[in-house]
């Protein structure tokens, strides 16, 4: 969120149990503590580190991903960028409430322990499933019909994915990528991403400024 928006004082509600809000709380720690320590290490040094980091989507962007889950009332759903499972509990909280499954990808499996561990102390193991490896060969595997899509790789991973997925959407499926406008060194990436995504035929799609900025696509005929 940027500055003059902090300042508005806008607050995310957020309804989630005492054991999730726990976990999320005991996240936000960690990521507050990894915030302090970017602003003093370079660019580079945090580039080159990044796999220690939980670069998690926050607050604001889980709250809405919780809320989409629960409105479209999807089911199967896909996760692209576990990392240690911040936004999996989100994505988990509201599968729970839609009676589905998260199916959460990255390539590291030693995140996924973390992440694992995390959603038993939330109590949300059986909502969440976890595939270990590159993303692309995944996702060619992967029948589909995916009816919500969290897409959080790195950046450039983005447009691929996003074509090899395309296909495999149900109708009214909704595909929300992560970081369109923050960190501002990708933004270029992220336009790209909205401009590729909106040349798709099938495709209605928004920049949400929430968060890192949000690009919310949904598939499918208009109703
Ligand atoms: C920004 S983090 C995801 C944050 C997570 N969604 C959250 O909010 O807690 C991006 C993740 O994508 C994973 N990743 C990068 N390239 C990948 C690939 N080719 N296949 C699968 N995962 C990949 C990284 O290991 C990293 O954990």
């Amino acid at each position: 969120m940027s500055k003059e928006l902090r300042q508005l004082n806008l607050e995310t509600r957020s309804r989630v149990d005492e054991a999730v809000e726990t976990v999320l709380a005991e996240y936000e720690k960690r990521g507050a503590a990894e915030f302090a320590l970017q602003s003093q290490i370079g660019a580079d040094e945090w580039n080159d580190r990044r796999d220690e980091f939980l670069i998690a989507v926050g607050r604001d962007t889980g709250t809405l991903l919780n809320i989409l889950v629960k409105a479209t009332r999807a089911r199967n759903i896909l996760e692209l960028g576990t990392s240690y499972g911040y936004s999996a509990i989100w994505l988990a909280d509201a599968a729970r409430k839609t009676r589905g499954k998260v199916l959460s990808v990255d390539l590291s499996a030693k995140k996924q322990e973390y992440a694992r561990s995390m959603l038993q102390k939330a109590g949300l193991s059986e909502y969440v499933e976890f595939r270990a490896g590159d993303a692309r060969d995944i996702l060619r595997q992967l029948p589909g019909p995916f009816e919500f899509v969290l897409l959080d790789l790195w950046k450039d991973l983005y447009i691929p994915s996003f074509d090899l997925l395309y296909p495999k959407l149900a109708k009214g499926a909704f595909v929300a990528a992560d970081n369109i406008l923050l960190p501002e060194a990708y933004r270029p990436m992220g336009k790209e991403y909205r401009k590729h995504v909106r040349s798709k035929p099938e495709i209605e799609s928004v920049l949400l400024p929430v968060g890192s900025g949000v690009e919310l696509s949904r598939f499918g005929e208009t109703i």
